[in-house]
């Protein structure tokens, strides 16, 4: 068995819900094994958060009545209550005291940010690049930490399952891949982002790890509810959809500082949708948006109430690289951004796969339900992180027979991984998306079924990490139209609309 390495504790992926359990295994004695797809901090997903990190600032029942309102009351309150219980010492922890993450204040203390869904000012942030900030001193600390090895560019292809156990991963290193052996094992490998045209997310986003341990026979819960954000830019200034590539996130910051939403006649559409308007949760204006680019042509962020480019200069940046003058408005459409549910997991990230920890987007731990509250996700990832890190601790490796990939020859015929990638996306956005019916769902359902099986059919023969994303990519997106195709009343983000007369082709 050449190659075969072992680790008290193994982490796959290096966002902040990775780092943070990898932090926390190694302040409890483990010995800890970080791999990583990311051959640069960008690759993760946290590294593209822009608004922040909420935090309870003395008030944690004001900010759990926030997270259960935003969700449609499906959250769940036990989960909300860990989440309050352990946020203001983990905040403390480890973004002041030990990676001292620069965030914005004033002479007055700290900056707190508002955005949707929120009640008041509570959000930490460094500009609109909180995740660039917290997350680059967070791999520095991990690198420099001697009980911590970090593995870039390896990916985790499949876990190592015996006698009901997870037992570590098969990493893909060249030519047959490598065993892992772990006393437990940590998947933190972000979102989904990769299975729809439109995301906020890096490319890298495949659901790797909802996909293992869905294979493995971990439990998922709640993958009907996939969020999308309101305000990513929408790829170019006639407000069209035909840019993904340019895409980028406008912070639901700048509408907590007063931005407004305009259609394409000029007016300002929110408070005929709800109460508090710009400021309503993130799945209710992401329906707006959608409705009104449908009906009048775009959707533009009128940013003329605040001083833009003073207060949001990295966002006043990205305006400028894609000559979009904010003066005139910022075109603005719904992209995907978030899933809210993903591997279940307890309080302390343990799923229902005997040494198998899940944190971070692919955990559903129940704090989001049917729709996050904005500037949560960071937290939880911090929170849950550090949990299943400490539970993850102190467990015995167990070696056993470890699958060996095959030989990656012959290759994949040329273009064969991007063309079933792009139809997965095409099936995604036209019938998984924001607006959902039940015929759209089973449709859905037999395209990629299908695509799974082609998917299928050459990993019996090849290996490549491509090819592993693609059935990752197919296997998450079949959890996900499974379970929207179980719902038929509209909850949270998960909203079913009136049929669709005229059906796109596959
Ligand atoms: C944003 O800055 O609008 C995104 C924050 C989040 O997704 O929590």
């Amino acid at each position: 068995m050449t190659g075969a390495r072992t680790a008290d504790v193994l982490v796959v992926g290096s966002g902040i819900a990775g780092c943070s359990a990898a932090l926390a295994a190694a302040r409890a004695g483990a010995d800890v094994l970080l791999v990583t797809k990311a051959e640069r901090p960008e690759d993760a997903s946290t590294d593209w958060a822009q608004g922040g990190i909420a935090t309870t600032r003395g008030d944690p029942e004001s900010l759990k009545r926030d997270v259960l309102a935003a969700s449609d009351g499906t959250a769940d309150p036990e989960a909300v209550d860990t989440l309050m219980a352990d946020a203001p010492t983990a905040v403390r922890d480890v973004l002041v005291e030990t990676l001292d993450v620069p965030f914005d204040g004033t002479d007055a203390g700290y900056d707190y940010a508002r955005e949707a869904g929120h009640s008041r000012e509570r959000i930490l942030h460094v500009d609109a690049s909180t995740g660039r900030h917290l997350l680059r001193p967070f791999l520095r600390h991990l690198d420099g930490h001697e009980r911590v090895t970090v593995l870039e560019d390896t990916a985790a292809l499949d876990l190592i399952t015996e006698e009901g156990q997870v037992r570590g991963a098969l990493l893909d290193t060249a030519p047959t891949g490598d065993p892992v052996f772990a006393g437990a094992t940590v998947l933190a490998t972000g979102g989904i982002g990769a299975c729809y045209r439109r995301s906020t997310n890096p490319a890298a986003a495949t659901g790797d790890g909802v996909a293992m341990a869905a294979l493995a026979g971990a439990d998922v819960a709640d993958m009907a509810y996939v969020q999308f954000h309101p305000t990513a830019y929408a790829g170019d200034a006639a407000g069209g959809d035909d840019a993904a590539g340019d895409t980028f996130l406008v912070s639901e910051a700048v509408r907590g500082e007063g931005a407004l939403l305009r259609n394409g006649d000029g007016e300002r559409f929110m408070p005929g949708y709800h109460d508090d308007a710009e400021l309503a949760p993130r799945d209710v204006v992401a329906r707006a948006v959608a409705a009104e680019r449908d009906a009048t042509g775009e959707v533009r962020l009128d940013v003329s109430p605040l001083e833009f480019a003073d207060e949001f200069p990295d966002l006043a940046a990205k305006c400028e690289e894609r000559g979009v003058d904010p003066d005139a408005g910022i075109p603005v459409a719904p992209a995907q951004h978030f899933l809210c549910g993903g591997v279940a997991v307890d309080e302390q990230g343990r799923t229902s796969l005997d040494r198998l920890f899940a944190v971070g987007e692919c955990a559903r731990t129940g704090v989001h339900g049917a729709n996050r509250l904005a500037s949560t996700s960071l937290l939880e990832g911090l929170v849950w992180g550090r949990r299943a890190g400490r539970a993850a601790a102190g467990n015995e490796v167990v070696e056993c027979e470890s699958p060996e990939l095959r030989d990656s020859d012959p290759d994949l015929p040329d273009r064969f991984a991007a063309e079933k990638f792009t139809r997965l996306r095409r099936v995604m956005d036209e019938y998984a998306g924001i607006r959902r019916t039940p015929e759209g769902l089973d449709r859905a359902r037999s395209v990629l079924r299908r695509l799974k099986g082609e998917v299928d059919a050459y990993a019996r023969t090849r290996t490549s990490r491509e090819l592993y994303e693609l059935r990752n990519a197919a296997v998450t997106s079949l959890l996900v139209v499974r379970a929207a195709a179980e719902h038929d009343e509209s909850v949270g983000c998960h909203w079913i609309a009136e049929p669709d007369p005229a059906p796109a082709g596959d």
